[in-house]
């Protein structure tokens, strides 16, 4: 783009003179921050909290940084969410880890503490993390929880990406698992309200495997039986659905 723009420029020499100046003072003016900071993205930089802090979008003459599992990132091309005012204001300048997951934007809510969550919710940190490496520019590490002072990954970082690992196999394990048991079919519309029902067999409540390993939670989910099957254990019938009916509501 950068190219057609010059290229378009060129066929007025003035206006390119103008520009080719503009970008010299860009580039050599030494105590422009997008300088240094080019310099650091070839170096990984390191920061600290504080330093990280004062990308926090707040001064428009600076990048705006985010920092997720310790892996600093710039945002500044997302700046209508990551600048003031911004639904994701809440993650510049700081690592907020935990709140890809749980939302919580206020006070402690706001840590890299993933202390206490699911394997799927790490997961699904971990996951965000890929997603700034795709969209976005790596700049750096924070040092503290998952880098040490040389940029080395921490005990912190391992048991994280580990438990992420484990998240995925456990998701696949239970994936093939229900597999075995079709699914219900369901629908819900506001005048009739929810239903489930089975093409072949008898819809049952049954406990999701697995899901308190995943997500520290029970849950059901509605799987259909035929009829020698009816009596395995575990399986509930829907309150107030017959036991040999194909459709229940809910
Ligand atoms: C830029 O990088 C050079 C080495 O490549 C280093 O000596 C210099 O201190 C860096 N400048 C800043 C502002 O980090
Ligand atoms: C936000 O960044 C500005 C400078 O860029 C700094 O002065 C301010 O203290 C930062 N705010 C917080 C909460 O760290
Ligand atoms: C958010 O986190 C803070 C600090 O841990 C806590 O006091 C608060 O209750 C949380 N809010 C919600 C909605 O979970």
């Amino acid at each position: 783009m950068a190219t057609v723009i010059i290229k378009r420029l060129a066929k007025s020499p003035f206006v390119l003179i103008t520009v080719l100046v503009t970008l010299a003072a860009f580039f050599f003016t030494p105590r422009s921050p997008f300088k240094s900071f080019s310099n650091y993205t070839q170096q990984q930089r390191l920061f600290t909290a504080e330093e990280l802090a004062l990308y926090n979008g707040t001064d428009d003459t600076l990048p705006i940084l985010l920092g997720i599992l310790g892996s600093v990132f710039d945002v500044t091309k997302g700046k209508s969410h990551y600048g003031v005012g911004g639904g994701y204001h809440h993650f510049s300048g700081r690592d907020a880890s935990r709140a890809f997951v749980s939302g919580n934007f206020t006070g402690d809510g706001l840590t890299d503490s993933l202390h206490g969550l699911s394997s799927t919710e790490v997961k699904s940190i971990v996951e965000w993390r890929e997603f700034y490496f795709r969209s976005y520019t790596f700049v750096g590490k924070l040092v503290g929880r998952y880098y040490d002072s040389e940029g080395n990954p921490t005990k912190s970082l391992k048991g994280v990406e580990a438990k992420a690992a484990r998240g995925t196999q456990l998701l696949e394990k239970q994936k093939k698992e229900e597999a075995k048991q079709p699914g219900c079919n369901s629908r819900w519309s506001q005048g009739e309200g929810g239903e489930v029902w089975c093409d072949d067999g008898f819809p049952r409540l049954v406990q999701r495997p697995l899901e308190i390993a995943l997500t520290g939670k029970m849950s059901k989910r509605c799987a259909c039986f035929t009829e020698d099957q009816l009596s395995e254990p575990g399986l509930e019938v829907y309150e107030g659905c017959d036991y040999l009916s194909k459709t229940c509501r809910v």
